[in-house]
């Protein structure tokens, strides 16, 4: 899928040529220019050697888009030419499951980093959803390594067709923020290689990314960047990685152990340059013989790889910045990512001929997403709001009055710190409610914001913030048609609001088309099909880390107790109902399953599992449907989630209509880990086939055996 087609031995010709120029050059190369080529020198920038044509490297964070330029201390470079698209962010496109959109998402991202200059992009990041409560849940994808391991292989293919490196990160297990620069991960191998790599792996040796990100934490007891097992055992011996390992910026903590143990590049955003690790003290440490020459040169030979795959390659595109294409992409995303959680009384999709007035309530319809929080953003060449895309779609048909409802600040740093999850305005309220009175329809539009949701800290809890579920209450009170919206990047306790409220949506920091996409949902243009791509806990306590005492460690030691059963795994096994599970999501269409079948009864490990069966649309909207088939294996000799996904399809059924969906497994992909023998084991024996609309929905099922 989305690979031009290079004959094999075209690619090896191509191949030799770069390694034999790529020797060429490093023949040529001094020591000190060696090292210099090793280390930032700038906060998003590396190397260059002028008198050899070396370019710069030139990096730049998504993955949310092409961050703007910056400048030392990370203040804005002021520039008027680095305003970008924003993408959804990485729980919205999981939420798609459509690894087409992470293909085109992207192809798009990559064609702006390579219109501004930049030949690695940050991104994607993937880790696992461990945590609900972590601050980048918003910027990952899922709990899920398949689903994780789809997305990120296409990502990375989308990227990389525009001459610019992937960098898929974090390598690995940052599954939460608190402590993430000391804390050290203790996680059986085992689970390691079945719940927290695959989607590395994946990305490496399916997508060919060039680059990867060390993670700031420990694993076993070792930083990322200097990490033997993980850089140097795994990732460039048995996955055969080519390209460079990447520090996180300021994630680098020796010179002589991160150089001898498999990283290449040292980032960072402090000068002086030269003080890094790769810098002055490596060549100190070659002079000395403690990193030798050998290491030296591999480093680079990885660097200009990178390079050759993206600067100094043939064909460089030139690249653009948000063309209509890429503003279709995001809206495309979104509108595949929203999901429909609740629809008791079919007030969706709104029947806009029959009312006359909407209130839209709540800071959310109103606040933008592309800035906000520490970290990664994008300086947004526009950003629709959900107040504005339904002024566009009914402004001229509907009167469309707005109630803010509720402040949404949210400082946690500095002289006016505010982080409590600020208590309800009762003028504002008093306003939402006298607004949603006189109106046919509300729409409250909560949930979360990107000072709420970031890197370098972890919520506290589940609780929607702002004094939001006082907003919700007094306002469905007030108006029977009420809508709730909730907007966020990872979990959050709407438990009271299933209870009381008949329809709810829920949406994502959306991207630049943001507001449009939610409109069409809203009113029916578009026919949801977002599925949850994590479990949302009915209570903190019932999440796997927090049941077992697993968060956020202790004395900097964080034990993944919970082994293998990381998100539905856990809840299915233990027999946890959630609030909503992994996998949901509703649509205005109804699907109905049948005929499942497999192609054969039993199959050699060597062999592929085709299952088939018919999807109907019985209702009246066209629709798409993420089929999902999970297996289940009873009497394993190892402990075994009650099921795992290892499949999936969406498909596009007109109303009446009946797809035939095919999907595919391969007998491989049903191994455990075997921790005695070092090797995955596919055991014989029977495995259930359970094809569904959500990990708790399934509709077919079907048993074979492996020989
Ligand atoms: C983040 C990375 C990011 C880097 C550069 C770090 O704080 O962890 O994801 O790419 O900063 O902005």
């Amino acid at each position: 899928m989305f690979t031009a087609f290079v004959s094999a031995s075209a690619q090896s010709k191509k191949d030799a040529s770069i390694d034999s120029k790529i020797a060429s050059l490093i023949r040529k190369l001094t020591l000190e220019e060696k090292i210099s080529l090793l280390h930032a020198n700038g906060i998003f920038s590396a190397g260059g050697i002028k008198r050899l044509g070396i370019p710069q490297i030139m990096t730049d964070d998504g993955p949310l888009g092409v961050r703007e330029d910056v400048k030392e201390g990370w203040g804005s470079a002021n520039l008027t030419t680095d305003s970008a698209t924003f993408f959804p962010n990485g729980s919205a496109l999981a939420a798609t499951w459509n690894p087409e959109l992470a293909y085109r998402y992207g192809h798009d991202m990559a064609e702006e980093a390579r219109a501004r200059g930049k030949n690695i992009i940050l991104a994607p990041a993937f880790n696992i959803c461990r945590i609900p409560l972590c601050g980048r849940t918003y910027e990952y994808y899922s709990e899920d390594p398949f689903l994780n391991s789809r997305l990120a292989v296409q990502s990375v293919k989308g990227i990389q067709s525009q001459h610019v490196a992937a960098c898929v990160k974090h390598f690995a297990v940052n599954n939460q923020e608190v402590e993430r620069n000391r804390i050290n991960v203790e996680v059986d191998e085992r689970t390691l290689r079945e719940i927290y790599l695959p989607a590395f792996k994946a990305s490496i040796t399916e997508g060919n990314a060039w680059t990867i990100m060390s993670a700031y934490n420990k694993l076993r007891g070792a930083y990322c960047s200097e990490n033997d097992y993980l850089l140097n055992q795994l990732l460039k011996g048995e996955w055969k990685f080519k390209g460079a390992v990447i520090s996180d910026w300021g994630g680098t903590h020796s010179t002589v152990k991160a150089a001898n143990y498999g990283l290449d590049l040292e980032m960072g955003s402090r000068p002086p340059y030269n003080t890094y690790y790769f810098a002055d003290k490596l060549l100190d440490s070659v002079k000395a013989g403690k990193v030798s020459t050998k290491v030296i040169d591999e480093k680079v030979r990885r660097i200009l790889w990178v390079l050759y795959h993206t600067d100094m390659s043939e064909n460089l595109p030139k690249g653009a910045i948000n063309t209509p294409a890429h503003s279709k992409t995001v809206y495309d995303i979104a509108s595949e990512s929203i999901v429909l959680l609740k629809n008791d009384k079919h007030l969706l999709p709104l029947n806009t001929s029959g009312i006359k007035s909407i209130a839209v309530i709540g800071d959310n319809a109103t606040h933008t997403f592309h800035l906000g929080g520490f970290g990664a953003g994008v300086k947004a060449r526009y950003e629709v709001t959900a107040l504005a895309g339904l002024q566009n779609r009914l402004g001229k048909a509907v009167d469309i009055k707005y109630a803010q409802g509720y402040s949404a600040v949210y400082r946690p740093y500095g002289k006016n710190a505010r982080t409590e999850n600020a208590k309800p305005d009762s003028a504002m309220i008093q306003q939402a409610v006298a607004t949603a009175k006189s109106s046919d329809v509300a729409i409250l539009f909560i949930g979360g914001n990107r000072d709420y949701e970031s890197e370098g800290r972890d919520r506290k809890d589940l609780t929607l913030p702002f004094g939001e579920q006082a907003l919700v209450d007094a306002v469905t009170a007030a108006n029977p048609n009420t809508i709730v919206v909730v907007v966020g990047g990872a979990p959050y306790d709407i438990g009271d609001i299933k209870k009381n409220n008949h329809t709810i949506v829920w949406s994502w920091y959306n991207g630049s088309e943001n507001g449009n996409a939610l409109a069409d949902v809203l009113i029916g243009k578009i026919n949801p099909s977002g599925k949850l791509p994590f479990t949302f806990p009915a209570s903190l306590k019932d999440s796997p880390a927090f049941a077992l005492n697993a968060y956020p460690g202790e004395n900097l030691q964080e034990e993944y107790k919970e082994g293998i059963l990381v998100g539905y795994r856990w809840f299915d096994t233990k027999k946890i109902e959630p609030l909503y599970c992994f996998g949901y999501g509703l649509s205005y269409a109804d699907y109905k399953y049948s005929g499942f079948y497999t192609n054969k009864k039993s199959y050699k490990p060597s062999e592929n599992i085709t299952a088939t069966l018919k999807v109907k649309n019985t209702g009246k909207y066209a629709g798409k449907e993420t089929v999902q088939l999970y297996v289940s294996k009873t009497g394993s000799v190892v402990e075994r989630a009650e099921k795992e996904l290892k499949a999936f399809k969406k498909v596009k059924i007109a109303a009446g209509e009946t797809a035939t969906v095919t999907l595919s497994i391969a007998v491989k992909d049903l191994a455990y880990y075997d921790v005695k023998t070092s090797k995955w084991v596919v055991e014989p024996g029977k495995y259930k086939l359970l094809a569904g609309t959500s990990s708790r929905d399934i509709e077919q099922s079907g048993t074979i055996t492996v020989d």
